[in-house]
Order: C-alpha cells, then structure tokens, then sequence
C-alpha cells in the first residue's frame, strides 16, 4: 500500500534496516523503517490518510514521521541521507541523500539492505554490501574501516545483535574493534548516548548470553572496573530475570525500569566509589535510590534476621525499591526466608490499605502534627502485625 502510494507521488520508497533483516531471519519485525527519496511529509501525510493512522508526528528538522496503522503496526518513514562524521564519536551532519548513501551510513552489511516498494520494480532487493550473504554466515560486518571510529554506539548496537541473533562479528570488524578500544573512542561519547545503548543491552531477554561477548569483545570496562571474577552472574541475571517476569504477570500495572534490577546484580559485588564515575556520567534514572538499594542489599539477611515482627520486616522491604527487591530475590534465591518475605511484601504488605486516614482519627479525638502521624505508623504496624483488620477493632486498638 506505501508502495502504491509513493507511487502515485513518484517518490521512490524503500523497506530498510531491521524490517529486511528480520524478514530474512523469518522474524517479525516490531516496526517498520522506509527511506524515501524525495517529499517525505508529503508520502507521510497521504499514507496517514490512506493507512487510518492511530498516530502521527512529522518531525521537519529530520524529514521523519511515525504514524501507527490501526492495528498497531509502527511505520518510521525517512527521508534518504547522506551523513558525514565531523570528529570521532560526534553526532553526524546529516544532508539529503539517495538510497544508495542512505545503506552508506549504516551500521552493518546485515542492516543495509533495501526493498523496493514502488510496485514498478516492487520487491527487487538492493544488497550492496552483501548483507544477504553475511546473515547467512551470522557475520556481523560493519561497512569501512571507521565505523566504529565514527559512531562508538555501533559496537554496543553490535553486541546486542549478536547476542539477539547468535552471530559473531566478522575478523576485520573485530580487528576495528580492538583498533577503536585503542583509540579510547568511547571517552569522547556522551553519556547520555553511552547509557541509552547500555540500557538496551541490560533490557534484552537475553541478557546472559551477552555475558562471554562483554569479555570476548572487551568491554566490561564500560559496566565494571573488572570483568566479574565468578561465573555465577549469568545464572544471577537469570534469577533476576525470572523475578521480573513473576511481579509482571503478578502486577502488570507495576512501573518498573528492568534494565535497573540488571544493572543492580552486575554491580552487587562492586564496590560504591567504583561505579560513582558511571552514576556521574550516564543519565540513570533515580542514582540516589539505586546506591541506597545497593547500600542495603548486602545486609539484608542479617536485618531481616533481627526483624522479629511482620511490621519490622516489612518496613526494611520499604526501604528497598521494587527493583531492589527484585534484586535481593534473586541474590538470595537460595534463602527462603528472604525470598518469602519479598514476596509477601510485594503481593500483600505493600498493597495493604489503611484501616483508618488521618482524618477519620481526627475526627476520633487527635490532634493534626507529628502525633497524628506516629499514631497512623503504629496502626499500620499493629495491622501488619495481624493485631486489627478492620475500622472497629481499628478503633478498639486506639483506645487501648
Ligand atoms: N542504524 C545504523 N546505525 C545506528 C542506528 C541505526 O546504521 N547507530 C540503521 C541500521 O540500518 C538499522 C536501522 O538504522 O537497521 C534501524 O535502527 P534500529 O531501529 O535502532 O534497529 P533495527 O535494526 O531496526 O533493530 P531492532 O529494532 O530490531 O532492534
């Protein structure tokens, strides 16, 4: 339909990137890129119209719009480019381009293919760079020998196609690779570039087989001052994994960064002042929370130990995050009694609402200020303690 409606413009469109990929690997690819050499407002706007489009956005600065077809299909419409890198690690200028220098600048052989979806020529495959043959091989092959020079977020993008995929990167993009670790090229990188890739990576399902390429590629440096010395992470990430899942089918409406559970077990064995430099550079969402669930995690057998009541446990569970629970499940998968306890905070402590709100016990006699709000802690301690479940014996208690 894109095709036919480029057609009647006489802009020539193409599927590129992941779509063409996937559509080799026989996978379903969750959104749809087209290059479009010429007006690409005009295509977006004609197939918004045409395609009933839930969404769109046209951003003119790029020459990019996304719409949404109705059933929920994300179609990323570009205009060709040609990009030139003014420095290493720099963003690229960017200036309008054909199909051709639109494969030019991408990332790897496999991700520079295009399709043709003009119906006059429809379907015919632009392979440049023999991406068709790479993705058979499962070979990774970045395009020149200063891609990763130019762009240091491709390795990363690498990384995790390779983990996705099970590829390997071909030997002259390894020997690139070892050439722009020499050269430093991610201290020039943003920080806020570095961590949206390193949060794409710890978001992947397949999280621990990206482990032996963090090593094989050299790249723990990025996460860690040292690669982690035992072998237990991946089964760690696993857990971790596995936590995730159970409070999401539990919970779905439960907000939850999981890259931060992930990057809480790649960091459990690290010390603060080693990954302070990380937290400083990269713009990780609450830093101060996750170095207080970092803090805590290490003694929690010990404080849970101590906690005699219901009450106690449950406020030391508070004083973690969610993700920090999750975390602490999977550290200590093997001690039932912190396992227990987390869940039970998570399904039944946390969600627990109060028997009687501030106002009702004014109107009960006490006075607003500090007082008032002790006496809501101790009864949100006698009704975790199992003492009351209702507003009567609620009521009972406070007279006592
Ligand atoms: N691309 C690139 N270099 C980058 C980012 C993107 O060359 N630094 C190109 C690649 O051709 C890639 C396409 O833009 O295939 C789309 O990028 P993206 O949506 O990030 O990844 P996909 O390849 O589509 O993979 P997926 O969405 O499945 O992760």
């Amino acid at each position: 339909q894109i095709g036919r409606i480029a057609q009647q413009l006489g802009t020539p469109a193409y599927l590129v990137g992941g779509a063409v990929r996937d559509l080799f690997l026989k996978r379903d690819a969750p959104d749809l890129d087209v290059a479009v050499e010429g007006d690409t407002r005009a295509l977006a706007e004609a197939c918004k119209a045409q395609i009933h489009s839930t969404h769109y956005q046209f951003h003119a600065q790029f020459g990019t719009a996304i719409l949404e077809s109705s059933q929920g299909m994300a179609l990323d419409l570009a205009q060709c480019r040609l990009e030139h890198y003014p420095a290493p690690a720099a963003l690229p200028e960017v200036r309008p381009g054909n199909i051709q220098t639109d494969l030019a600048r991408r990332d790897f052989t496999v991700n520079a293919m295009a399709i043709r979806l003009n119906p006059q020529q429809f379907g015919i495959l632009l392979d440049p760079y023999d991406g068709q043959a790479d993705l058979q091989a499962g070979l990774l092959r970045t395009l020149h020998s200063r891609s990763f020079l130019d762009d240091p977020t491709r390795i990363l993008r690498g990384l995790r196609f390779a983990t996705r995929f099970q590829m390997d990167l071909a030997p002259e993009s390894h020997q690139q690779l070892k050439q722009a670790l020499q050269a430093d090229i991610f201290t020039p990188l943003s920080g806020a570039r570095l961590w949206r890739e390193l949060r794409y990576l710890l978001e992947l399902e397949a999280l621990p087989s990206a482990l032996p390429l963090l090593s094989a590629w050299k790249l723990w440096f990025l996460l860690r001052p040292k690669p982690p010395a035992s072998s237990t992470l991946p089964t760690l990430l696993q857990r971790g994994h596995e936590q995730i899942q159970w409070l999401q089918a539990q919970f779905p409406d439960e907000p939850l960064d999981v890259f931060i559970p992930m990057l809480i077990l790649i960091w459990q064995d690290v010390r603060l002042s080693d990954i302070q430099h990380c937290l400083d550079r990269w713009p990780v969402p609450d830093r101060g929370r996750l170095l207080a669930d970092l803090r805590a995690l290490p003694g929690l057998p010990e404080t849970l130990l101590k906690a005699k009541h219901p009450s106690q446990k449950a406020n030391i569970w508070q004083g973690v995050s969610v993700a920090g629970i999750l975390a602490a499940m999977a550290i200590y998968a093997d001690n039932a009694t912190i396992v227990d306890s987390a869940r039970l905070y998570l399904q039944v402590q946390k969600h627990l609402p109060s028997l009687l709100n501030g106002q009702e016990l004014q109107t009960l006699g006490l006075k607003a200020g500090p007082s008032l709000g002790k006496t809501l802690k101790l009864l949100r301690e006698a009704q975790l303690n199992g003492e009351i479940s209702n507003k009567e014996n609620a009521q009972q208690w406070l007279i006592k």
